[in-house]
């Protein structure tokens, strides 16, 4: 982890948040090449989600809500996690990530142990926990809601409290009646969305796997109240979401499922299953599917009308919610290589920030720049996505520096080039060098970056 969050700063793809003051908890800002590779993560899941299919639309709703919304939905009230406070030094922690607390006793047993304070010092195991004395270091847990007030109005004292959305599932729901009037989706259909949520974490940690904000990208699939229609759609969700990691290169090994225990489930969820990366901290959720059954339209008071069954109904709906910030993390982690001689980052040439670098052999010499720059610019009309152009240092120190943000192909332009109007294109991963024409290397370039 270490390797990947100095890779991050020194590259540009992520930095703590608000740094030169000091930084704030939990929350992180994306540089130049760190946006990019978010914003490929996020057009990829769009091109799957809704481009792809006749069956899926998309919306973009607010991140403020009426907070009736938060009512209605349950997050007012069971929004939470549980949390724990030192008496002796106040310090708060979420119980489930006291060192020695298994993901069991997170739901089962955390009112039942005196747990010890890890400010104080001592070596935390649960075997050792009812050996401490309790007067000393006890702490008891309580429930927190993990809403993010905001106060909204001018006039002072007159001011509304609102929340941030703790996620961006609602705005899907309380717009579902005007998706249904104003196009033309029949159940079973999707409403998909990407955006920002906010929750105030207890523990944010572990670089941007657990933030206090973060992006969502979700679908919200809703089908008949029936048991055999929406067991399918789950079933066909957890697949087909998994074959999306799967066919942006994430290694198999480290993918797993994991389903949700009845007694960890959210209020909302009948069933639940968690798309799981092994990383470098452990196993760790970064996609979940939920099914919500009729929930959360229900607790909206809305309602489904088939015309031609002449029937009504409230829908149920299976979710799809995965995170792109921890997606982008383990993108990161999982391409991440390194040997004596290089890191790379072997990123799938679709999620890759720069596609393709283009280098003249020498920076002195005017014939070799010049066509380096046409061919440079020419790219950057023809190819969708990031061109570098890099005449710094020689030309190894230059292929590695595009290794280790993950650039799929490299053009260099030499002396041979002027002669007959060839190039040689590097690839990242074999190391192998081609030499092309010039005049086939766009043809090549969108071929094998598509
Ligand atoms: N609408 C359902 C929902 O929000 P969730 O399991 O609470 O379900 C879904 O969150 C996904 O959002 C998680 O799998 C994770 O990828 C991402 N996520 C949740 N909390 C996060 C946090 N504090 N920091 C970063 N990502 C988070």
């Amino acid at each position: 982890m270490d390797k990947i969050v100095a890779l991050c700063k020194r590259r540009g793809f992520i930095y703590p948040g608000s740094e030169i003051y000091g930084g704030i908890t939990g929350f992180w800002d994306y540089g130049p090449l760190g946006v990019e590779l978010k914003n490929n993560i996020k057009r990829e899941w769009w091109k799957s989600i809704v481009y792809d299919r006749d069956d899926v639309v998309g919306i973009d709703a607010a991140i403020i809500m009426n907070p009736e919304v938060w009512k209605a939905s349950g997050h007012l009230d069971a929004f939470t996690d549980p949390l724990v406070e030192c008496k002796t030094c106040h310090h708060r922690f979420r119980i489930d990530h006291l060192p020695g607390v298994s993901r069991e006793e997170k739901y089962y047993k955390f009112d039942q142990y005196p747990f010890p304070c890890p400010t104080g010092g001592h070596e935390i195991n649960l075997g050792m926990l009812n050996k401490l004395p309790k007067e000393i270091k006890s702490i008891e847990p309580r429930h927190f809601n993990l809403l993010v007030e905001a106060k909204i109005g001018v006039v002072e004292g007159e001011k509304k409290t609102a929340y941030l959305r703790g996620e961006i599932t609602q705005g899907a729901f309380v717009n579902f009646e005007n998706i249904v009037n104003s196009s033309r989706v029949k159940i079973p259909f999707g409403i998909a969305q990407i955006g920002k949520a906010f929750r105030n974490e207890i523990t944010p940690g572990n670089f941007t796997f657990r933030s206090r904000e973060f992006e969502q990208m979700e679908l919200e699939f809703l089908v008949k109240p029936d048991d055999r229609e929406s067991n399918k759609w789950f079933e066909y969700w957890r697949k087909e979401r998994m074959r999306w990691y799967l066919d942006l290169g994430m290694k198999k090994e480290n993918l797993r499922f994991r389903i949700h225990e009845e007694s960890e489930r959210a209020h909302y969820a009948r069933s639940a299953e968690d798309i799981e990366y092994n990383a470098p901290f452990g196993w760790s959720e970064f996609e979940g599917i939920h099914h919500r059954g009729d929930w959360d339209l229900s607790r909206h008071n809305l309602k489904y009308k088939d015309e031609r069954a002449k029937e009504e109904f409230t829908p149920w709906v299976i979710e799809t919610s995965g995170g792109v910030d921890r997606s982008t993390l383990f993108f990161l982690v999982d391409s991440y290589y390194e040997d004596e001689k290089r890191v790379v980052l072997k990123l799938h040439p679709k999620l890759a920030p720069v596609k393709v670098a283009v280098f003249p052999l020498l920076a002195n010499k005017l014939p070799l720049v010049k066509m380096a720059k046409d061919i440079y610019h020419n790219l950057k009309e023809q190819i969708n996505g990031m061109i570098a152009f890099d005449d710094r240092g020689n030309i190894g120190k230059r292929y590695y520096s595009q290794d280790e943000i993950g650039t799929p192909f490299c053009v260099t332009i030499d002396f041979q080039s002027i002669e007959d109007k060839t190039v040689t294109i590097r690839d990242r991963d074999t190391m192998k060098q081609e030499r092309l024409e010039i005049s086939k290397l766009q043809e090549y370039l969108k071929k094998k970056l598509s």
